[in-house]
């Protein structure tokens, strides 16, 4: 059985954030740790004295970031690579997928563009077909889902939940789905990993991708792809000198191998060593395997399941708490009380009182992460007050 999860106390003070500002964004950017603001001006110091950055510099740390990565998914240093974005991985996913003419490939409906482009492009070259799932009245987006799969599908390319207001979907279940028809999944996990306990097994992944500047706390340009290890003869986006085999012999690199690097490294970008991207991503790594992704959860959980029911007082609605993820609330304008839907000037009231949110679709988006406490939601929820009346 697994431990019963801690609730982490505010760890405010390990963020640069001001007093006075309300940051309940974190699905938008998260604010770094000053250790990974630290890390990362020291890689800039170096890269001003580059005689200071040695061959190891190339190959240790992304191979620790591998190892950290690996440990928040349930799978192996080897099964991981490092890209640039989400976009980045979902592109190699595609590339190396098999699809044939008349195949479907399932996405949900106003999912992420960054998981539907690419799909856009492999369907006009495959004849494969998109398949997009509509929003369920009921927001049981896994049996809508579940409904769709079936001989014809190839692909699937899905969330673990929506980045508009955090709907849910079971991966687990909707992956086993997928196997039975032979069929491959591969999830887009930038809205949930760090969050959202994942594990590459139960949900068999083929390939998982995560922008790190989100929920991973990572700076923007670093971030992380899965491949299953029956996916790690692919063909990588690119070709470089580090993701060959030998390629750590600098002095040999010309060379030329027609051999990849072991695992999912093939699919590594080039300068994947960023040399100030890297050792922030590392202290964050660090901090996020510390802290424990399910406490994480259950922490953050209690924080937005605090803020809806007080946003119930005012008239809105959110997604019953089993059909959002738990670090995630849209808040709902109900037409019978908001026939105008998002009020005019809330946005603008929200801003002037520095507190930070967004609006997604018909969503007053709130994603908090451990830097945030009660005060946070009490200020959103008081500026809504004198807003809405
Ligand atoms: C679901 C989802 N995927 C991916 C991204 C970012 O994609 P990329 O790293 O390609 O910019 C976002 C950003 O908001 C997102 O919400």
């Amino acid at each position: 059985m697994k431990p019963e999860p801690d609730l982490i106390p505010c760890q405010r003070d390990l963020f640069d954030l001001p007093d006075d500002v309300t940051f309940l964004n974190c699905a938008y950017i998260s604010p770094l740790l000053k250790t990974a603001k630290a890390a990362a001006e020291g890689g800039l110091l170096r890269e001003s004295r580059p005689w200071q950055i040695t061959a190891s510099d190339f190959f240790a740390p992304p191979e620790e970031a591998r190892r950290l990565f690996a440990r928040l998914v349930g799978a192996t240093a080897d099964d991981i690579a490092l890209v640039p974005s989400a976009s980045y991985g979902i592109a190699t996913a595609a590339q190396n997928l098999p699809l044939a003419r008349g195949q479907k490939i399932i996405l949900l409906e106003e999912q992420y563009p960054s998981n539907v482009y690419s799909w856009r492009r492999r369907a006009d070259e495959t004849g494969a077909r998109i398949v997009t799932v509509a929003r369920p009245a009921d927001g049981d987006w896994t049996a809508a889902v579940l409904a769709e799969i079936d001989s014809a599908t190839a692909a699937a390319a899905l969330p673990n939940c929506h980045w508009m207001d955090g709907g849910l979907l079971d991966l687990a279940t909707i992956g086993a789905a997928l196997r039975q028809e032979g069929a491959a999944l591969v999830v887009d996990a930038s809205q949930s990993l760090g969050v959202l306990p994942l594990d590459v097994g139960d949900v068999q992944a083929d390939f998982l991708v995560t922008a790190g500047y989100k929920w991973m706390l990572c700076p923007y340009g670093f971030s992380f792809l899965y491949a299953a290890p029956q996916r790690q003869d692919g063909r990588p986006l690119e070709e470089n000198a580090l993701n060959r085999e030998d390629g750590e012999n600098f002095r040999l690199l010309a060379d030329y191998t027609d051999r990849y690097a072991v695992g999912a490294r093939r699919f590594d970008a080039g300068e994947r060593a960023h040399f100030s991207l890297l050792p922030a991503a590392l202290e964050t790594l660090r901090q996020i395997n510390d802290w424990g992704v399910a406490n994480i959860a259950a922490s953050l959980a209690a924080q937005t399941l605090a803020i809806a029911k007080a946003a119930e007082y005012l008239g809105l609605d959110s997604a019953p708490a089993h059909q959002r993820a738990g670090h995630f609330l849209g808040l709902r304008f109900p037409a019978n009380r908001f026939p105008g839907g998002v009020p005019d000037g809330l946005a603008e009231a929200l801003a002037a009182a520095k507190v930070f949110v967004s609006l997604r679709g018909a969503s007053l988006r709130v994603t908090p992460h451990l830097y945030n406490n009660s005060a946070d939601g009490a200020r959103l929820l008081s500026v809504m007050e004198d807003m809405l009346g």
